[in-house]
């Protein structure tokens, strides 16, 4: 049952929200590891193509689908379907999608609390120490930041104290930003830090492949909170008032943007600390990266500011770091919170602790995926070696299902709701629309090679993920 729902103030108010849930560690941790690792300008350059031409359309989709019914993804795909068994499944799957984002994600926050921490109390020397991160990742004392993390985080989603947060995300994003453009005018002056911004913005053609196609999508789609349901939910909070176009114009711009800065502070720095650094050894880059070169690159600013300074600059951006990460969780954890009280009648104290168990049961095998458990960290061979717990989530539920979801609301937005009923949603509060280029556009894409690629990329993902087979080598790619 739906109950009666709350609308955001002003459309600010919906994009700051939509901007701080979507602005999180995607962008500060695994955009900048996806650009270095799949051929910097080439990945940046796929990217941004299909940020533009790909998810805007699958974005706007969203949205109209959550502001047309007020519902959670299961009750949008069912309210438009006539309760169709096929489209609430769909639906489910985008309950089911941010439930297993939030489990791994819950993992990566954890670090970087321990990293706030750490570099609060002096050590920022020894986290530089590429050796570190491993060590962090498998140690058990891990657990107490871990449990500190879900008390505050199911505390927050319990008392309702969201306002506050999105209050302070107002200040604290711009802060955000602000700190990373401080940070890459600093990593500029570095030497050879130049090396990197070339290989960041200069495309190399002959480095795209069927992995930079693949990583680029799912990545984009990732950072945008595209496929789990949350801008559906989102959208149900959008006033009838306001442009939806414009506003999810500006939650992409914004997103973007912070991932860009990110990547262009992590590269160049990589060749700035490794002067050696052959792009060909990037490849094989992974999440210890950041957690390497971001305390490196405070570390040496204390010839500039003293060790102290450099410890404090570090604290402060980590625990920017920290809070868009957590933004995001509660927004991810929201998704399926309302979906049991829309739909199973649960109240939300009930459904929080419900949730609250399942995400700590599935994060502590997650956690332990680092060499604490043989059984977690050998959890499953797939894709040419034995994979972890954490990886079979992560792998699954941050890339591989995002297309597939994103596919179904295309298809579901183009073919069942129909042009009538979608350019009408997106009409309301903006006329104008109505016929305009941005509609054709919008229309024909959603009805043509948006659904194409999107199936096509889920299907070379599941290849390439599980059977390490590339489906576009056919194309030399
Ligand atoms: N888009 C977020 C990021 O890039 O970190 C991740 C995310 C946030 C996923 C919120 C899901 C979500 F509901």
């Amino acid at each position: 049952m739906a109950t009666a729902r709350g609308q955001f103030s002003s459309r600010l108010g919906f994009v700051l929200a939509a901007a701080g849930s979507a602005i999180g560690l995607g962008n500060l941790v695994a955009f900048p590891v996806m650009a270095s690792k799949n051929g910097g300008g080439v990945f940046l350059f796929v990217y941004l193509l299909f940020v533009a031409l790909i998810c805007f359309p699958v974005l706007l989709a969203e949205i109209a689908m959550g502001r047309n019914t007020q519902r959670n993804p299961v009750g949008a795909f069912s309210a438009l379907s006539g309760g169709h068994r096929g489209w609430r499944l769909a639906g489910k799957l985008a309950i089911l999608t941010p439930f297993m984002i939030a489990v791994f994600y819950t993992i990566v926050t954890v670090w970087i609390l321990i990293y706030l921490m750490r570099s609060l109390s002096g050590g920022l020397d020894t986290l530089a120490d590429p050796a570190t991160f491993e060590q962090v990742v498998g140690s058990p004392t891990l657990f107490i930041p871990f449990v500190f993390l879900q008390i505050i985080l199911f505390t927050i989603l319990l008392g309702g104290v969201k306002g506050g947060i999105e209050r302070m995300a107002r200040v604290l994003m711009p802060t955000l930003a602000v700190m990373l453009i401080g940070l890459i005018l600093f990593v500029m002056t570095l030497e050879n830090a130049g090396l990197g911004i070339r290989y960041y913005l200069v495309p190399d053609f002959s480095q795209l492949d069927g992995g930079v196609i693949n990583g680029a999508l799912n990545q984009a789609f990732f950072s945008l909170s595209l496929g789990m349901g949350i801008l559906i939910t989102y959208g149900s909070y959008f006033s009838r008032k306001d442009r939806i176009v414009e506003s999810g114009k500006m939650v992409a711009i914004a997103d973007t943007s912070i991932a860009f800065l990110a990547g262009l502070l992590i590269l160049p720095a990589i060749f700035a600390f490794d002067p050696g650094t052959d792009p060909d050894d990037l490849s094989t880059s992974s999440v210890g990266l950041i957690f390497t070169y971001l305390p490196q690159i405070f570390l040496s600013m204390q010839d500039v500011v003293g060790y102290f300074g450099a410890s404090v600059a570090a604290s402060v951006f980590f625990a920017l770091v920290l809070f868009a990460a957590m933004t995001s969780m509660v927004s991810i954890l929201e998704i399926p919170i309302s979906y049991m009280i829309d739909e199973w009648d649960f109240s939300r104290r009930k459904a929080v602790l419900t949730q609250a168990g399942l995400v700590s049961l599935f994060s502590v095998g997650a956690a332990l995926s680092f060499g604490m458990s043989s059984f977690f960290t050998d959890f499953i061979p797939y894709g040419g070696g034995s994979r972890s717990f954490f990886d079979l989530i992560a792998d699954t539920f941050s890339e591989v299902i995002l297309p597939l979801v994103g596919f179904l609301v295309c298809t579901f937005c183009a073919w069942r709701w129909r042009q009538a009923g979608f350019t009408g949603e997106l009409s309301v509060g903006h006329e104008s629309f109505r016929g305009s280029w941005t509609d054709r556009y919008i229309n024909f894409s959603l009805r043509t090679f948006v659904p194409v690629v999107l199936l096509f990329v889920f299907i070379n993902s599941v290849a390439e993920k599980y059977f390490a087979v590339n489906l576009l080598a056919v194309f030399g790619l």
